[in-house]
């Protein structure tokens, strides 16, 4: 396993190279996407005037949706790692504020303490996820709670490796895949892991659950492969080939994800979640605040 410094090093190239494909399919992502963070959404019940941190808010969708929650008397901050994704953020959502920054190397993060914090789909992409789960139970106020959904194994979520194998050959080299431990998509399929992680990291009432939900796509084989491979480990890969090389790449994930398709009807994206949920505790100490 590569150490802690090169992980996060190329977790940061990571996502500035996958940014370009993220902020294109930002919309999709949005709505079709909605259900990878739905379940925590509906746990965290952000309430009227509350202040909610968003933990790798990619292009803001989540961040807007919690901003509409907490209404003009709350906050939703969203912070993220890829300066693009956060400056596409800032110009879809001119109202909310947004930090550019690796979650695992701040003391708190900028606007802290929070009441709460969401995740969707990122804390199993940390390289230190010890670091990055404590620098958000750091942020909150103290019974500040937590709620985030993270993938569970590849068996349950088949399309992701569909649409990377399908697309693989006609591409040059892609990110090398996670070794053990390292981050990348099923890093927490052990949830034991998953609990290990948050109580290292000082988070007490730590639930995890399984929570099956269903992504539906339109039926539109070409856009379906291309979002799936640009918003997966082949994306910069993708936006990097020649269009002469994109074609067979989206049609050889098409193929491989043709057995979630019902024609004339769309995509049926079966995803299987872990719903991660957390307090920091009524007797949590925030940075700078004396024990005694
Ligand atoms: C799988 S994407 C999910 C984005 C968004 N939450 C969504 O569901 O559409 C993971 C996000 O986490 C961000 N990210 C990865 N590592 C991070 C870190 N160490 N600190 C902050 N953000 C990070 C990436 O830039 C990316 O936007």
């Amino acid at each position: 396993m590569a150490d802690t410094a090169a992980l996060r090093s190329r977790n940061a190239a990571f996502w500035a190279g996958a940014a370009a494909g993220w902020i294109r399919h930002a919309e999709r992502q949005d709505e079709t996407g909605r259900p990878l963070g739905a379940a925590a959404m509906d746990r965290l019940a952000a309430r009227p005037a509350e202040r909610i941190l968003d933990v790798g808010c990619g292009c803001g969708g989540t961040t807007a949706e919690l901003a509409r929650a907490v209404g003009e008397t709350g906050a939703a901050v969203g912070v993220d790692i890829a300066e693009a994704m956060v400056t596409a953020a800032r110009q879809r959502f001119p109202d909310i504020r947004f930090h550019v920054a690796d979650i695992e190397t701040l003391d708190v993060v900028p606007g802290a303490p929070f009441d709460a914090a969401f995740s969707r789909m990122t804390l199993m992409l940390l390289a230190d996820p010890v670091a990055g789960c404590a620098t958000i139970r750091r942020s909150l106020r103290p019974g500040g709670r937590l709620a985030a959904t993270v993938f569970r194994d590849g068996g349950v979520n088949p399309w992701l490796s569909a649409a990377m194998l399908g697309a693989a050959p006609h591409l040059g080299p892609l990110p090398p895949l996670p070794v053990g431990d390292e981050p990348g998509p099923f890093s927490f399929a052990d949830p034991a892991r998953l609990v290990r992680v948050l109580t290292r990291a000082g988070w007490t009432a730590v639930t995890i659950t399984p929570y099956d939900v269903e992504l539906d796509a339109p039926d539109d084989a070409d856009a379906v492969a291309e979002w799936l491979i640009e918003v997966g480990p082949a994306g910069a890969a993708y936006r990097a080939a020649p269009l002469a090389g994109q074609a067979p790449a989206r049609a050889g994930a098409a193929r491989l994800l043709g057995r979630f398709r019902e024609p004339g009807v769309g995509y049926r994206l079966p995803t299987g979640l872990w719903l991660v949920t957390a307090t920091t505790g009524a007797d949590h100490q925030q940075p700078g605040q004396d024990k005694n």
